[in-house]
């Protein structure tokens, strides 16, 4: 393990700092920027970024006590809701200081068409995220998911699979340089019935089981500043497909494939979530290892039916979150996949069982979960 896997809260907003300076972004580094910005506006003194406004220094909102801690706090952004409702993008800018597009960077979205790569809704997310002064987490690379009708149920010959992949790779991180503080190259890789890798999607039969050192290795290739991440779902305490993650990066690892973090999603139902204690544990075995942890894609699902003892039960999970978050010191980012119930994939992907998994409500108001991620920052 070089020390450059080595990703600590402090390098990695270091790593991002340097990245937002190079496409000229007004503001990066969220433990260094903007907790000066948030001192030097309180002080009513000389603010880098009162020319665009956009930065909020209150520490009443997530965004200003996120910054106060030096940790990226981040949404999922839907393309369509910022698009029809106004108000979303609003919350969105002063709430939070990161974003990860929850579908226009997804294969089906950026190539349709193969060879055809099409950046519009993808740039227009960024140029809100440069507006407001926030890093966007881009997400993912390869996925056996979310494919254009071209690549859905195909195999391809192994060479002309790894040359998809890579002209994919090559024009993201080409046209993103610079400006995305991390990247899921592979999201999903492994298999949820046992050991060894998900065998759905055109990647693992076309090319076979180093289909994943290939893609790390390109994506390093294309752009050797990247922090390049694995992200999976169902691994965020001490689950067997927890210990078979850390076995495998492990492996990966030793055998110089270049990863620098771990995403855990975190999508947990209310009755069924691991204990802060074991997700702590978790984020430090990585940590050993030498790699940065983000939580990725945080919810916390209710009933449909839901009961006020629901919302205090869903608050404390977030506010445990963020709690071991910022207790560990290779932890500098959590992102939630969405904020307000209005935009949440989770009833419509739950068959209507569950629902209300975000922190505001339908109308926009604040639920308990929102009281107690402040709690935990403040
Ligand atoms: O935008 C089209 C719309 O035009 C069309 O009429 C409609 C009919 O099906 O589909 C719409 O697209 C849907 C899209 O969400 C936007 O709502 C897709 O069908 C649907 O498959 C897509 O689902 C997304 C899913 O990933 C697959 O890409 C969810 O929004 C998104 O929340 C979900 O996110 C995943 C992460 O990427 C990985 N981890 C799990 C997480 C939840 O499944």
């Amino acid at each position: 393990m070089t020390p450059s896997h080595n990703l600590s809260r402090r390098s990695f907003v270091r790593a991002s700092a340097a990245a937002g300076l190079a496409a000229g972004l007004p503001l990066l580094c969220p433990r260094r920027a903007l907790a000066e910005s948030v001192s030097i506006n309180s002080a009513g003194e000389n603010d880098p970024n009162a020319a665009t406004g956009n930065v909020t220094p209150e520490t009443t909102t997530l965004r200003g006590l996120a910054a106060k801690k030096g940790l990226l706090l981040g949404t999922a952004f839907s393309n369509g809701a910022f698009r029809k409702d106004p108000t979303y993008g609003e919350v969105i800018a002063r709430e939070f200081n990161c974003l990860v597009a929850e579908n226009i960077m997804k294969l089906n979205a950026i190539q349709h068409v193969r060879g055809e790569f099409d950046f519009t809704a993808a740039d227009a997310m960024m140029a809100f995220a440069a507006k407001h002064a926030m890093q966007v987490r881009a997400v993912p690379l390869v996925w056996h998911d979310a494919l254009p009708p071209w690549a859905k149920d195909q195999t391809f010959p192994r060479q002309e699979a790894l040359d998809i992949l890579r002209d994919h790779i090559f024009a993201m991180m080409g046209h993103f340089r610079g400006r995305v503080c991390a990247w899921d190259v592979l999201n999903e890789g492994l298999s949820d019935k046992g050991p060894g890798l998900r065998e759905e999607g055109p990647w693992f039969h076309s090319i076979g089981t180093d289909y994943v050192e290939k893609i790390y290795h390109m994506a390093h290739e294309a752009d050797p500043e990247a922090r390049l991440f694995y992200n999976d779902f169902d691994m965020d305490g001490m689950s067997k497909k927890a210990d078979r993650c850390y076995v495998w990066i492990k492996d990966l690892l030793a055998r110089g494939v270049p990863i620098h973090g771990i995403g855990l999603q975190y999508h947990v139902r209310v009755d069924q979530h691991p204990s802060p204690t074991e997700v702590a544990q978790n984020i430090r075995r990585f940590n050993d290892l030498g790699l940065a942890v983000h939580i990725t894609e945080l919810d916390v699902w209710l009933p449909t039916q839901v009961t006020a003892e629901h919302l205090q039960q869903q608050a404390e999970i977030f506010r445990h979150v963020f709690e071991t978050a910022l207790a560990a010191s290779n932890c500098p980012a959590v992102l939630l996949w969405g904020f307000t119930d209005r935009y949440s994939w989770v009833p419509g992907n739950t068959g209507g069982t569950f629902d209300h998994a975000l922190i505001y409500d339908r109308d926009y108001r604040p639920k308990p979960a929102y009281a107690a991620i402040a709690a935990a920052l403040g």
